[in-house]
């Protein structure tokens, strides 16, 4: 919770700290509403974003820390930028032109999201920001063979908030070697503010016919199986806790957009009664991660002093398919030198009416 904030509109950027000898801050995107979003270069994160509710209550709908510290013993990936590959790779490896690449296991045999020290875990460079505009870019050199990756992938990710309080999320990134780039951010969303209560009962649509059926190990099988029938049918809105108890271990699941890649078009659509506020998402990627929240077990404390229980949030992560280095049949996620990578995605909190 957080009333306070009537900041004029624009940038505003304390001191956060240091880590690694590197500075860090913090940045306050306010647009005309006194929306409010808090981003850190520390990862990339997006630590908070406060809006107000169909009463006029403002609050904090996404999980994360007042401080860094909050940071440095690593939450799951709260609000971070994911990099340079978000999602799973089998095995911790992947063969390209030839080379085979290894990369840290660090999800049980596979790689998850970068990796050991991924771009969530990194300082990034803020561009000097116009104190006007509610605009912030970030910038970050991943060296050749950083956790295992090949080739220097020069990234930008530049965050702006509108005045009909949508976060755009750009991502750019060129490379002098070929290589996989898969970037997202993790923000966990509960619409009511309040993540002591779950996101059981906030409506979820997925404009998406398919999903990538996955192994016990969270790798996908390869298959493109129609939703239809099945818990993974979101093609009309439906609660999230109404089918949960069916899909073993939750939702983490990705899913096949139909739109997907085309026009940055909406994707989803994310509601919650209590509060009035819907979150959509609009995208140029192929594919959602929707994931429940299901390895949250109560361990971690939210900055309000309350425990993180499982499904206090859910996380909405644009992306290409996991493991796509390893599946010839997906989009392909290898950008070359010469090409640029260049994604957007746009996540919109409007209020019922
Ligand atoms: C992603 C994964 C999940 C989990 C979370 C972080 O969403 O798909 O399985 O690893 O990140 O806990």
């Amino acid at each position: 919770m957080n009333n306070s904030s009537n900041a004029a509109k624009g940038i505003n950027m304390e001191d956060w700290g240091t880590f690694s000898g590197q500075p860090v801050f913090l940045y306050t995107l306010t647009n005309s509403h006194g929306d409010e979003v808090k981003i850190t270069n520390y990862g990339g994160t997006v630590t908070s974003w406060i809006t107000k509710d169909k009463e006029g209550n403002k609050s904090n709908i996404v999980l994360g820390f007042d401080s860094l510290s909050g940071y440095l013993t690593p939450p799951p990936y709260f609000g971070a930028t994911i990099g340079r590959y978000g999602n799973r790779i089998a095995g911790a490896q992947f063969t390209l032109d030839g080379h085979s690449y290894r990369l840290a296991a660090n999800n049980g045999p596979n790689h998850l999201h970068g990796g050991l020290k991924g771009f969530d875990k990194v300082v990034w460079t803020a561009d000097s920001v116009d104190p006007t505009n509610p605009r912030l870019t970030l910038q970050y050199l991943s060296k050749d063979g950083e956790e295992g990756y090949p080739g220097n992938l020069s990234t930008t990710v530049t965050f702006t908030l509108s005045d009909a309080n949508e976060l755009t999320i750009d991502y750019t990134a060129t490379t002098d070697k070929a290589t996989p780039v898969n970037l997202t951010n993790h923000s966990y969303f509960n619409l009511t503010g309040d993540a002591s209560r779950t996101i059981l009962d906030h409506s979820l649509q997925i404009d998406a016919d398919r999903y990538t059926p996955v192994d016990s190990t969270l790798i996908p099988t390869g298959e493109l199986a129609p939703v239809k029938g099945t818990p993974f049918d979101f093609t009309a809105p439906h609660k999230i806790g109404e089918r949960i108890a069916s899909v073993p271990g939750g939702y983490d699941h990705n899913f096949v957009l139909n739109k997907g890649g085309r026009d940055g078009a909406r994707v989803a659509l994310l509601s919650d009664p209590l509060s009035g506020r819907s979150l959509a998402v609009y995208t140029t990627e192929p594919g959602l991660q929707f994931y429940s929240g299901n390895f949250l077990d109560g361990t971690l404390t939210n900055r309000d002093g309350k425990k993180i229980q499982q499904h206090a949030a859910l996380c909405l992560e644009t992306q290409h398919f996991p493991d796509s280095p390893n599946q010839p049949s997906f989009p392909s996620t290898i950008l070359k030198p010469g090409e640029t990578y260049h994604t957007t995605t746009k996540y919109k909190v409007s209020l019922e009416k």
